[in-house]
């Protein structure tokens, strides 16, 4: 049992809470990070984090690589190096993004610790109090985290199954100008949404890109899974189209693993200077240790060969997801991710996914419930499913689970409807039907 806090720790605390940054309000717990906690218990089958399977990479490749890396330049991997990064890295990164249509030069990549860190980056050097970050709605919930950190506001744009809606997003900047805001830049997920699992189309990368243009908006994008597509690559990056308006992030962590927290940040000149000199500031280097192990896997393994392996076992992940969500659970409309790792999930109207987690957490299967992807507490009616981690049997166990918990819920709302005791949602899900804007 946790002895009771004594009278004096907690004046302590309430005093150390007066002390506090206003920004730091924005640093709460989200609904993911709580989850880690209880779904990482064995018996529960987790369909809510977005753990890289990285059983999948042979650790071999690893072994060998640090092997070579501390025999031929332990020194160097041991001790501080660029703020900017390892430079033969940062050419390699080149061949990496060349994958996606991106032509660059190694001097306008910053190597980052994890694009989370890059995220960080970006926001410190552009975000005041009061700024607005356009962002898809649904958007990565630890970004939104970051935007908030630093006071800015987030204005989610809808989206469909072809992604951001472009007239939805010239109507909310008219708006938003119209109210006087400041609008710092267009966060946005092309590939893979997370947690939507869409991807943007061409003709919408092109119209997206002539729109930021058109209104001094610069765009983040972040793109963590491109490389991880099924049957057809995603379109190439935006930053393919465009140099000056676009900051471009990637990262080692879903192509190869995320424990070397790795990433990167490919950024105009002008903004590639202050993004060394942030880098710098927060962590003096990233670790040299880490860049030259992957600078040897890459060098010397099948790294694209990897890529094909993990697509294969995420392909078969998300199979397995759609099937059994087909036969437990019909009624649910879902998206059809042609990559990355997440199901963006319609519930029946009248359920609420944040209030029914607990009961499926006791039914020993977790989601995360589509609140914590809107900065506005919008998304009852959705969860994201994950299908990155567990394995296709765990899958279908999870979701059978999954389908007694709803099932249940429907029954309930059936008892007692029209009696008031359970309050039907009035809003409509979140791109499951029509945004208002484009209805
Ligand atoms: C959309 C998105 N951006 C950034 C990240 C952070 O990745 P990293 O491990 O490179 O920091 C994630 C991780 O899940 C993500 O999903």
């Amino acid at each position: 049992m946790v002895p009771p806090l004594r009278r004096s720790s907690r004046r302590a605390a309430r005093l150390r809470y007066h002390h506090y940054a206003d920004r730091a309000a924005g640093l709460r717990a989200s609904e993911v990070r709580a989850l880690f906690a209880v779904a990482s218990r064995p018996e529960v089958v987790s369909l809510a984090g977005g753990m890289p399977f990285v059983a999948a990479l042979p650790q071999e490749l690893v072994i060998n690589a640090m092997d070579s890396v501390m025999r031929q330049q332990g020194p160097v991997a041991l001790q501080y190096g660029s703020g900017q990064g390892v430079p033969v890295l940062r050419e390699q990164i080149l061949e990496v993004m060349a994958l996606e249509g991106i032509r660059a030069h190694a001097d306008d990549v910053v190597v980052t610790t994890g694009s989370q860190h890059a995220l960080e980056l970006v926001s410190k050097l552009f975000l005041d109090p009061g700024d607005v970050v356009l962002s898809e709605g649904p958007s990565y919930v630890t970004a939104m985290v970051i935007f908030k950190s630093y006071q800015a506001e987030v204005d989610h744009v809808p989206m469909d199954e072809h992604g951001l809606i472009p007239e939805a997003l010239r109507q909310h900047i008219v708006r938003l100008k119209a109210a006087g805001k400041t609008i710092k830049f267009l966060y946005t997920i092309p590939n893979f949404h997370n947690p939507a699992g869409v991807t943007l189309s061409w003709e919408r990368r092109v119209e997206i890109l002539e729109i930021a243009r058109q209104n001094d908006i610069l765009v983040l994008e972040d793109n963590p899974y491109g490389l991880l597509y099924f049957d057809q690559p995603a379109p190439d990056a935006m930053r393919s189209l465009e140099q000056e308006g676009v900051v471009y992030l990637g990262t080692f962590s879903k192509t190869l693993a995320p424990g070397f927290r790795v990433g990167w940040a490919l950024a105009p000149h002008a903004i590639r200077e202050k993004l060394v000199l942030a880098n710098e500031a927060a962590v003096l280097s990233p670790s040299s240790f880490s860049q030259l192990v992957i600078s040897e896997y890459l060098a010397t393994a099948d790294w694209k060969g990897q890529i094909n392996t993990f697509r294969g076992v995420y392909h078969e992940r998300k199979n397995a997801l759609l099937g059994a969500l087909e036969e437990y659970l019909p009624e649910l409309t879902w998206t059809n991710p042609n990559g990355g790792f997440y199901v963006w999930v319609t519930l029946p109207g009248g359920l609420d996914s944040k209030a029914m987690l607990p009961r499926a957490v006791k039914e020993l299967v977790a989601y995360t419930p589509g609140t914590a992807f809107f900065a506005d507490g919008d998304g009852r009616q959705n969860m994201r499913l994950s299908f990155c981690y567990p394995t296709p049997g765990n899958i279908r166990i999870g979701v059978r689970r999954l389908a007694t918990v709803i099932r249940d819920e429907l029954d309930l709302l059936e008892t007692f409807a029209g009696t008031g005791s359970l309050d039907p949602l009035r809003e409509s899900a979140r791109f499951g039907s029509p945004p208002p804007e484009t209805a």
